[in-house]
């Protein structure tokens, strides 16, 4: 089998991390995005991934990503061609590479809690030609819906739709055989001009076997900066204890509690108070300073006298506030320091880069 991730898109309701990132890529403890994703694609046995990525971005996600050697799988990179026309387009898009395949197709801003195998496993195992990752959520209205008939077989997929029909949202994993291009022959553009996936799985149902589990742990990246930071916590949570490392020296008197990996040449003063899960960087100087849980530093981060809490703080970035920074997104090479003169006093002054959102 192989693995298609969609990793395009414009992500606007996080600039201004995303005038500079991709958000598949944006650091999540320390790891870009998609790091986890290809994990968990590769543990459930399948080693030949497409990404699917914006025109001109190929060798920037590649930076990122490499060539899957790291995961012990191939990872080629397929430009999104003609904008974005749908997620049932993305997959069409990546025909030459996917034809004549079973495949899984996983959305690039969805995190999956544990692991994806036993999907993987059941739809092989029982060859059925499309298969649906199914979650239990609080407001339907915001994804893709399972309707089901009475006796509990599933009846099609709707986009979207203002009244649910039940509270099952599709998640951003799916499984699709070889007939997928021809469904997608089939299918007509939505009211909003795309080529919608829960259309091409509508098709499934009505034409194929279309098997469903319900899932639970799953986090749905709603493109905020809050959801971004929650999802930061939520993988830290899943990550194994024995990944957490400390591999510099750090002074006795200095407290570290719970899990905590802390990167090479990282100088942390004998005053700090590191509580995790806290993931910090290669080459950072932390002093006087408090980091709380779920918090991620990038490497050549300096922090000085600050508490720091639940917040991603990327690389090469400078803090030294009396304030408390938390639920935070500090961006690369950013700089955050108490305003030194005594003239406004009250007075805050601010370098903010376009579409920021400041909380004074
Ligand atoms: O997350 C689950 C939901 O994802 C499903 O319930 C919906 O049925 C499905 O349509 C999708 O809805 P979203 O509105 O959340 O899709 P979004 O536009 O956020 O895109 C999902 C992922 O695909 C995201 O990682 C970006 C990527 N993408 C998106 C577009 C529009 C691309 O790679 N190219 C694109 O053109």
């Amino acid at each position: 089998m192989k693995a298609l991730i969609a990793a395009g898109g414009k992500a606007t309701r996080l600039r201004p991390i995303t005038w500079t990132h991709n958000k598949h890529v944006i650091p999540m403890a320390n790891k870009p995005m998609l790091w986890y994703p290809i994990k968990k694609i590769v543990e459930a046995g399948i080693t030949e991934i497409i990404i699917n990525v914006n025109p001109g971005e190929i060798q920037y996600m590649a930076e990122h990503l490499g060539d899957g050697s790291e995961f012990g799988a191939t990872i080629k990179y397929v430009e999104q061609r003609g904008g974005a026309k749908g997620l049932a387009h993305v997959v069409a898009n990546a025909e030459e590479h996917l034809k004549g395949e079973r495949f899984l197709f996983f959305l690039g801003d969805n995190i999956i809690l544990g692991s994806i195998k036993k999907f993987v496993d059941r739809f092989q195992a029982e060859q059925l030609d499309c298969m649906i990752a199914l979650s239990h959520v609080k407001d339907p209205n915001r994804f893709g819906v399972a309707e089901f008939h009475p006796d509990g077989s599933l009846k099609r997929t709707v986009e979207k739709p203002k009244d649910p029909p039940s509270p099952f949202a599709v998640t951003g994993i799916y499984l699709f055989d070889e007939k997928f291009f021809e469904a997608f022959k089939q299918v007509q553009p939505s009211a909003r001009g795309e080529y919608e996936i829960t259309d091409v799985i509508t098709w499934y149902i009505e034409n194929a076997r279309v098997g469903h589990e319900i899932i639970t742990g799953w986090w749905k990246d709603t493109g905020t900066p809050d959801a971004l930071i929650e999802g930061n916590a939520l993988i830290m949570d899943d990550l194994a204890r024995e990944s957490f490392s400390i591999d510099c020296e750090v002074p006795k008197e200095a407290e570290i509690q719970g899990l905590v990996s802390i990167g090479k040449g990282t100088v942390i003063s004998p005053d700090c108070l590191i509580r995790g899960p806290v993931v910090i960087g290669e080459n950072c100087q932390i002093s006087s300073s408090y980091i709380g849980p779920y918090t991620s530093i990038g490497n050549n981060v300096r922090i000085h006298q600050t508490e720091v809490e639940h917040s991603i703080i990327f690389k090469d970035a400078s803090i030294d506030t009396t304030n408390r920074i938390v639920n935070s997104l500090i961006g690369v090479g950013a700089t955050l320091v108490d305003y030194k003169r005594s003239h406004p006093k009250t007075g805050h002054r601010l370098v903010i880069g376009d579409n920021s959102f400041v909380e004074l």
